[in-house]
């Protein structure tokens, strides 16, 4: 099932993003958005419209919008004057490929782009659904949202995050601070792919309440589990540059509670979304898979 979504989300995304001129800006849009990553958001949209009844195909644009804004947040985070990667997805970054120029105005670009495809090919869903939805869009992709946690996470590099650990006080605000980092960097594109979801399925408040508690939790879970593997794991298994958290001192749930309490939250974090599915009955294999997927071992 996940994998049935996964081809239909590549196909549409292949289909919305034909190569116009310029050429050189299309391709380099085109380029992050169709390596082979893991589709995590746009699956959790089209899952999430199906939970509440609505029907997948209407959630198809949004869907791949959502995946077009986080392959713009991957190009600029990759780019030299933020975290400075040369690997994505297990191939060249875009400004390797194309330039540093060029990247930032795919990123730019495609910012633009995602909305734009979801007002273009959304039209049965009304006006008044798609401009929840953009309003939607727009909190999570801007200063509200991921940007606010990228500036964050730049500036967390010039904390002395071993420092503080003696200093009760510090460290309150370092773990706030990283909480803030993850609540936003990460955290604000799962809720908006969840919330989109429920949206076009015509979902309730208390619906939309629930699914953006489990998507807060899942993808502050999913942060932690980053940090963690950025340690831990291997470029034949991330596909990108790892190791660099640590030696630029990055401030992440491994620097400042280090791995084993990492581990230990993790799990509390993804025990909650199980339990925030079961008190609302929300029933999905493949929220299941997802979840069991990113627990610690
Ligand atoms: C990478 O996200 C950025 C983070 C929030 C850690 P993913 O791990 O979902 O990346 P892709 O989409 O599979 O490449
Ligand atoms: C990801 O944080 C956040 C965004 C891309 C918005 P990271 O910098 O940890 O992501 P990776 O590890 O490069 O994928
Ligand atoms: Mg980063
Ligand atoms: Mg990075
Ligand atoms: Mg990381």
């Amino acid at each position: 099932m996940t994998n049935d979504y996964i081809e239909l989300i590549n196909k549409k995304l292949d289909e919305f993003m034909p190569i116009n001129y310029p050429h050189k800006i299309f391709k380099a849009m085109k380029y992050t958005v169709t390596l082979p990553g893991k589709r995590l958001r746009p699956v959790m949209c089209l899952e999430t419209c199906k939970m509440f009844g609505g029907k997948v195909e209407d959630a198809i644009p949004t869907a791949c919008a959502i995946e077009m804004l986080h392959a713009q947040t991957l190009i600029h985070d990759d780019l030299p004057c933020m975290d400075n990667d040369n690997y994505r997805r297990g191939q060249l970054t875009n400004h390797m490929v194309f330039g540093e120029a060029n990247a930032v105005l795919a990123g730019d670009a495609l910012l633009t782009f995602a909305p734009q495809t979801i007002l273009k090919n959304s039209k049965q869903l009304g006006a008044e659904k798609l401009l929840k939805l953009m309003e939607e869009f727009f909190h999570a992709a801007g200063a509200f949202g991921v940007i606010a946690g990228q500036v964050v996470d730049i500036e967390s590099e010039r904390l002395n995050i071993n420092d503080c650990k003696t200093e009760n006080e510090d460290f309150e605000f370092y773990a706030q601070t990283l909480d803030y980092i993850h609540t936003h960097k990460t955290a604000d594109l799962f809720k908006l792919a969840l919330r989109s979801g429920a949206i076009i399925a015509d979902a309730n408040d208390e619906q939309l309440n629930a699914i953006t508690e489990f998507g807060q939790n899942l993808g502050v879970a999913f942060q932690i589990a980053d940090d963690i593997l950025d340690e831990t794991s291997t470029f034949e298994e991330m596909g990108k540059t790892l190791g660099k958290d640590k030696e630029e001192g990055k401030l992440t749930y491994v620097s400042l509670y280090g791995l084993e309490k990492a581990k230990k939250d993790l799990n509390d974090l993804i025990d909650k979304c199980f339990n925030i599915l079961d008190e609302n009955n929300l029933k999905s294999e493949i929220f299941e898979k997802i979840l069991k997927k990113i627990k610690a071992v």
